[in-house]
């Protein structure tokens, strides 16, 4: 045995039936485009896990996975695994289902044998049982199988089946449909909802009875819906099964916003999926643009959504179906033969204490260092191919400037990498304008380019290397909570220390007039405060890692507005001038002044632009969102949580 070993597994959505199913009532389950993965590696010191991104595994899935190892004939293997996933976790998409799927498959191609979707789904089915108690099955199957299915256990409907084994029928959509997931933000464990619910329902089975068996029947007619391919009768089940599993108690205000929203939008048909309590909510569309235009609309009121497309061909039934046994890395279907290619991800960071002011121009080492959180909806995809007949670099689809070329072409070669590179980088930001970013840009180039150049470098390397791009990107390398200081950036924190919310207000639409670069360079030279300015940084940032090591916002936010407004001040005192706000800047401001006197904390901070992003909980977020939306002249709301490090998506399978 060597490996590594790959494997990965989709997650997935209750269409209809969830809660149901744990009774014995069928439910209608699809699996989600999006995957996770797991690379293992055999490692004496094991069974060690890590999630790419900081994540902290939770304490309980060593000893699952240990289960898994043995329930799989491995009792004594000692393995390292390393995670990555394009599902939230714990959000309520099936992210431990397909962990475990994952695991199953990795598991069995280490140990040489085969892993048909049943197996991994019972293997699975242990991991799962340890995070969601009375888990019913349907998860780890849906996971397993892929495409779409009506599951029923079996062990409650004996009648149905002899064996005791769950029922499993693939259901073929008469066509492709779209779907909108909403997600709360709100993590809650199965067990939350689905252990109160057996209690509520052993004291009143009158009750509650009915409804479950209704909830069933709503999953069972939504199969026929999809194969005559009536998405109306499909949305009005939806809608039902929302109104029901309310009254079973398990959604919650978050979710009911988020199905309200979903239909305001334009939704068929809304309701929560799987457990509630938070988690997500879906919304029926009509095919894979109009889901696109509802999930738009969606997070322009700064919810987090994404579109997807189900059913049909391909990405449907067929296209999602699980082969036997995944247990390698999925090429990219436009791979050139002979070419190396390597695509990454990584999310723009906010700064908390700002980066304004070079001591090299050419080197771009920062006169002071910085601190910021990478942000989860802000990222940017970027592959990269080697070996292509001459350099090129699409930006959103589009050809980028030979001033931009060469800027990647620089970054490649201080790498030490000097074949031609065809270069393919998208901005998967919500909402578009104003937004984009040279730190998320640079660093997913860093990262693809040295992962399709097979060069094996450290975070801090790749930090380095980002930073010849922009000096910020240096930061979302190591992402999550992180310090720049001199040549390369580090993680000080994981995005778990600390749940916090990045409220982004757009405050003007189109590019800014004066770049960053630009920018910072004239205030070095004109600003008669710039010296002070940067004393300012070197006393903030011991100070704000003090604030940030004891979760205290108050005196973190307003040390991060302090810094920005100081920030600005140098930049106003340049000659010329450098104003970079607009009047909603301003409005923006004045209303999180305004809120803090009344009880909800939020700060702002700005960089070179118009944009406020304000610091605050979670709990607090929406409040701030709707504050700042009526801001005359905002534009937008965008709502981040932390983020982790950049990372490679799809290895380089040579
Ligand atoms: C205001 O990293 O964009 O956002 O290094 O010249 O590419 P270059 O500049 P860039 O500057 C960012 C400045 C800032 C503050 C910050 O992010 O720290």
């Amino acid at each position: 045995m060597s490996g590594p070993f790959l494997a990965s597994a989709p997650g997935k959505v209750l269409l209809l039936g969830e809660h149901a199913v744990v009774y014995g009532e069928p439910a209608l389950a699809a699996a989600l485009p999006r995957r996770l993965q797991v690379k293992l590696w055999p490692d004496e010191g094991g069974p060690l896990i890590d999630i790419e991104g900081g994540t902290v595994p939770p304490p309980e899935l060593t000893q699952a996975f240990e289960g898994l190892c043995a329930a799989a004939g491995a009792p004594h293997a000692r393995y390292r695994v390393r995670i990555s996933s394009e599902i939230p976790l714990g959000g309520g998409l099936g992210s431990s289902a397909a962990l475990g799927v994952a695991l199953a498959r990795a598991v069995c191609a280490a140990t040489n044998q085969e892993c048909p979707p049943q197996r991994a789904a019972e293997l699975a089915l242990a991991l799962e049982r340890v995070f969601h108690g009375a888990a019913s099955g349907v998860d780890p199957a849906i996971c397993a199988r892929g495409g779409i299915l009506l599951f029923q256990r079996g062990d409650l409907a004996p009648t149905k089946s002899s064996a005791g084994e769950p029922v499993i029928e693939p259901v073929f959509a008469s066509g492709p449909f779209g779907l909108v997931v909403a997600q709360t933000g709100r993590q809650r464990g199965t067990r939350s909802t689905v252990l109160p619910l057996r209690e509520r329902r052993a004291e009143r089975p009158h009750l509650y009875d009915p409804l479950i068996r209704q909830l069933g029947d709503l999953a069972t007619g939504g199969k026929l819906a999809l194969e005559k391919g009536d998405l109306v009768e499909l949305g009005v089940r939806f809608d039902a099964a929302h109104g029901l599993l309310g009254a079973l108690g398990v959604s919650c205000p978050e979710l009911d916003q988020c199905v309200a929203s979903l239909r305001a939008a334009g939704a068929l048909g809304a309701k929560l999926t799987g457990a509630g309590g938070g988690g997500a909510a879906i919304g029926l569309a009509r095919d894979g643009e109009h889901a696109a235009q509802i999930a738009q609309r969606l997070q322009s009121l700064g919810a987090s959504a994404f579109a997807v497309t189900l059913g049909g061909e391909p990405g449907g039934q067929k296209g999602a179906s699980e082969r036997a046994s995944e247990a390698a890395p999925r090429k990219a279907s436009t791979r050139t033969p002979g070419r190396r290619r390597a695509t990454a991800i990584a999310h723009a960071n906010i700064a908390l204490t700002k980066y304004w002011g070079k001591r090299d121009e050419a080197l771009l080492l920062p006169e002071a260092s910085s601190l910021s959180l990478a942000l989860d909806k802000l990222r940017t995809r970027t592959t990269v191919e080697l070996g292509a007949p001459e350099d090129s670099l699409l930006l959103d689809g589009k050809p980028a400037s030979a001033k931009e070329v060469s800027r990647a072409r620089s970054l490649l070669d201080a790498a030490g990498i000097h074949e031609k590179a065809a270069i393919e980088s998208h901005n998967e930001f919500p909402t578009a304008a104003g937004l984009a970013s040279s730190a998320s840009g640079f660093a997913a180039l860093a990262v693809a380019a040295c992962a399709a150049a097979g060069l094996k470098k450290s975070t801090a390397e790749l930090s380095a290397l980002a930073r010849l791009g922009s000096g910020s990107a240096a930061r979302s390398v190591p992402g999550g909570w992180s310090v720049w200081r001199d040549e390369t950036a580090e993680q000080v924190f994981p995005p778990s220390h600390w749940d916090v919310r990045m409220v982004v207000a757009l405050c003007a639409a189109g590019p800014k007039e004066v770049g960053s670069r630009d920018g910072m360079k004239l205030s070095k030279e004109t600003s008669p405060y710039h010296a002070a300015w940067i004393a300012q940084c070197e006393r903030d940032l011991p100070e704000a890692l003090k604030h940030l090591a004891a979760r205290d916002l108050d005196a973190l936010g307003a040390l991060a507005e302090r810094n920005a407004l100081r920030m600005h001040a140098d930049a106003l005192a340049a000659a010329p001038p450098l104003l970079y706000w607009q009047p909603a800047t301003i409005g923006c401001l004045k209303q999180l002044a305004r809120l803090r006197e009344g009880r909800v904390r939020a700060w702002a901070t700005i960089d070179a632009g118009p944009h406020v992003v304000a610091l605050c909980t979670p709990d607090d977020a929406i409040a701030v969102a709707d504050a700042l939306r009526v801001v005359p002249g905002v534009q937008a709301i965008l709502s981040c949580a932390p983020a982790g490090a950049a990372h490679v998506v799809e290895p380089d399978p040579e």
